[in-house]
């Protein structure tokens, strides 16, 4: 069973993971050591550090975003893929592993990408779509030039977005390049419209010396222009969405506060997907694996509040014991779509592979691929 961009579970396939339900951690463990076993080097599991414990204990290779995507555009070996992450990153797997010259060195092979559970979505990603975006371009065109406007991508969106982008000549970005993205877009244009995630966006414009005046905010639910009068626009250099993460919406200026007048001399890092005021009070931002790199490289010893998704911060705060590590906020966030991908769903999707019958393949569609692939590849060129 092949899915081509739609999340949407097909009724067979929940009702064939039935029999896997009841299995205990040790049978699944073992069942799907098994099926790797079986099907060694043809077999690439990826996991973004935001996976559980027991899924990332299964992955060949981890990585934040951008690290995920050079992996499975590089690897020559492997016949099939299973992502454990989300949607957008299997979509975005499956663009590059399959791109034309992949495929015509494999005699026209494709590598199967699975994402073992189809509901792992990003609500980021959902908050802007094509038609969206289509009219967003079409009204700014009403007001100012779009031939001097370049889009800007997060990689968290669909394919269809990153097609749109690779059309109009421009990007697509991750949090570990976003800086260099907008720096790519300038170097070509005066303007950018970047969307779905508004924080990383205004974050790294910000870090770049745009003031907040040339950054209006484009609602795509609002009647006309966005809800912005026609100066905003045409006094922007950065023409922001209305998307956020609702995983790093959870924190909060306060929480940065509190955790200094506990550790006067504690580091405060977060992702870049948090909100304006609570990057700037923060010691550093960045991706995840900018997050990771940080606390390697601390002197032991050192407190550290993190603000990223639940799961990297307590396996940060387990395979470093030599740090203290603490929870920005003081409510858990975790991010419920990448917990979906768990034991049940991965032996199921591993042991189907190696038996010939994958299920849960992301398959994007021929044209769109071939939009979404040039806004990747610029993506991969700028560090
Ligand atoms: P990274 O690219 O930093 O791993 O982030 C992915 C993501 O979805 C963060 O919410
Ligand atoms: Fe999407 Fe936020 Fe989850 Fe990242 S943490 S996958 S941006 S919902």
């Amino acid at each position: 069973m092949t899915v081509s961009t739609s999340s949407a579970p097909a009724p067979r396939l929940k009702y064939e993971l039935e029999p896997y339900k009841p299995l205990g951690e040790a049978e699944l463990t073992s069942r799907i050591e098994r099926a790797k076993r079986a099907m060694g080097s043809r077999l690439l599991i990826l996991g973004h550090h935001y996976q559980q414990d027991k899924v990332i204990a299964f992955s060949d290779l981890r990585g934040d975003s951008y690290k995920l995507a050079s992996l499975a555009a590089s690897d020559e070996q492997c016949e099939a893929i299973v992502f454990c992450g989300v949607h957008f990153m299997a979509e975005t797997a499956d663009i590059l592993a399959n791109r034309p010259e992949r495929l015509a060195a494999r005699d026209g092979r494709r590598v199967p990408v699975v994402l073992p559970d189809l509901d792992a979505g990003c609500s980021l990603a959902d908050m802007a779509d094509i038609d969206q975006v289509e009219e967003c371009w079409a009204q700014l065109g009403e007001v100012i030039d779009t031939a001097d406007l370049l889009p800007i991508t997060y990689v968290n969106s669909s394919a269809a977005l990153k097609a749109f982008c690779g059309r109009h000549g421009g990007i697509v970005c991750t949090s570990s390049n976003a800086r260099a993205a907008i720096e790519w877009a300038f170097a070509r244009r005066s303007r950018v419209l970047f969307f779905p995630d508004q924080h990383l966006a205004r974050n790294t414009a910000l870090a770049m010396g745009i003031p907040l005046e040339q950054m209006p905010l484009w609602n795509p639910h609002a009647r006309e222009l966005g809800g912005l009068e026609p100066d905003a626009l045409t006094q922007s250099r950065v023409i922001l969405w209305t998307g956020h993460c609702s995983v790093h919406q959870v924190f909060r200026p306060e929480h940065v506060e509190r955790f200094r007048k506990k550790f006067p001399e504690g580091r405060v890092i977060v992702h870049p997907e948090c909100m304006m005021e609570v990057v700037e009070r923060a010691d550093l931002s960045g991706s995840t694996a900018a997050i990771i790199q940080a606390v390697e490289q601390a002197p032991p010893g050192t407190h550290w509040a993190i603000g990223t998704e639940l799961n990297l911060v307590n396996r940060l705060k387990h395979e470093h014991p030599e740090q203290h590590i603490y929870f920005l906020a003081d409510v858990a966030c975790l991010c419920t779509t990448m917990y979906r991908i768990d034991l049940t769903h991965l032996c199921w999707s591993v042991e189907n592979l190696a038996a010939g019958t994958p299920v849960n393949v992301i398959e994007v569609e021929p044209e769109t691929a071939r939009g979404a692939l040039l806004a990747l590849q610029r993506m991969l060129e700028v560090r």
